[in-house]
């Protein structure tokens, strides 16, 4: 069956609401962040309009808005409701674009805990390996001070700190760089899966987004990122913008491989997604880089197609 068309976004505060409301990594009918189901409630995206705002300026930290609340960390009530949403006002800017050798080819933080356990930074969430508890949510998410495409994006505190030495090096590189999705909770990631199907039945959802405890989003560790001019902004084609080459070229440095590549939907379960980052810490990133890039393959995981 056709892939679902991810839709040009033109004027993010015009337009930009129905049009990402087909962008299945990051929204749903709504919103960048989300979609359409009022009164939703989740932190990372509700979504309401609200929600949609301009790109972020400079490095500043995307300004409150009335959605504040709604673009923020998580479910109501979930453990990282209230003592995550602390912003970091100074980014740690690693300006250097030159490649950085791996560290070391020991398996990342975390990667004792096990790629089941959600906590750790080495947890391999797809089809097959859902979170659990599926609405497990992290407790150290923050707002990373980077643009953004909407205010209160959160990342678990070690992703975000990545993401802002990842866009300090791009902008460095006079790349500008925008965050558009980040932590989704599960309540969050259910509205947006159901938009999905609602437009495009069940089986071309699954292609582009994932169940509620199923998406690399409810683990804080996963990002989108686009051009800050919007350009192909959620649509393959950002892969040929400035920003995508960008990206597609350094992210490993910083810690993240882009974790949907190019022909590997039979085996991650998801069409090409050039824009979606996973954050494994840089040793990490850079071995499963070495091996393909691919991390069921790299762990040693069977692929995932279905679930
Ligand atoms: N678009 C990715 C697969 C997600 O929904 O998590
Ligand atoms: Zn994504």
């Amino acid at each position: 069956m056709p892939l679902p068309r991810r839709p040009r976004r033109a004027v993010v505060p015009a337009l930009g609401l129905a049009a990402l409301l087909l962008a299945g990594c990051t929204t749903a009918p709504g919103g960048p962040g989300g979609p359409a189901t009022p009164g939703a409630g989740s932190g990372t995206a509700s979504p309401s309009a609200g929600a949609v705002t301009s790109p972020a300026r400079g490095g500043s930290s995307p300004a409150p808005t009335g959605a504040s609340t709604a673009g923020g960390t998580s479910a109501p009530g979930s453990p990282a409701s209230s003592s995550s949403t602390a912003s970091r006002s100074t980014a740690p800017a690693t300006a250097s674009s030159s490649p950085a050798p791996p560290r070391s080819s020991a398996p990342a933080p975390g990667a004792a805990a096990g790629h089941r356990d959600p906590a750790s930074l080495s947890v391999l969430v797809n089809k097959q390996n859902p979170l659990r508890p599926l609405d497990w949510a992290p407790a150290d998410l923050v707002t990373p001070d980077v643009p953004a495409t909407r205010s209160g994006l959160t990342l678990r505190a070690p992703a975000a700190r990545a993401a802002e030495e990842l866009f300090a090096a791009a902008a460095a590189d006079g790349v500008d760089l925008s965050l558009v999705s980040a932590y989704r909770s599960h309540a969050y990631q259910q509205d947006t899966y159901a938009g999905w199907v609602r437009q495009h039945g069940r089986a071309g959802a699954d292609r582009v987004s994932a169940r509620p405890g199923h998406s690399e989003h409810q683990t804080g560790l996963a990002l989108d990122v686009g051009a800050r001019d919007g350009s192909c902004t959620l649509e393959t084609c950002f892969e040929d913008t400035r920003a995508g080459r960008w990206v597609a070229a350094h992210a490993v440095e910083h810690g993240f491989v882009i974790r949907y590549p190019a022909g590997s939907e039979a085996v991650t379960g998801y069409s090409y997604e050039p824009w979606h980052l996973r954050y494994l810490g840089t040793a990490e990133a850079a071995r499963v880089a070495a091996v393909g890039g691919v991390l069921e393959t790299a762990w040693g995981f069977p692929a995932a197609p279905g679930y």
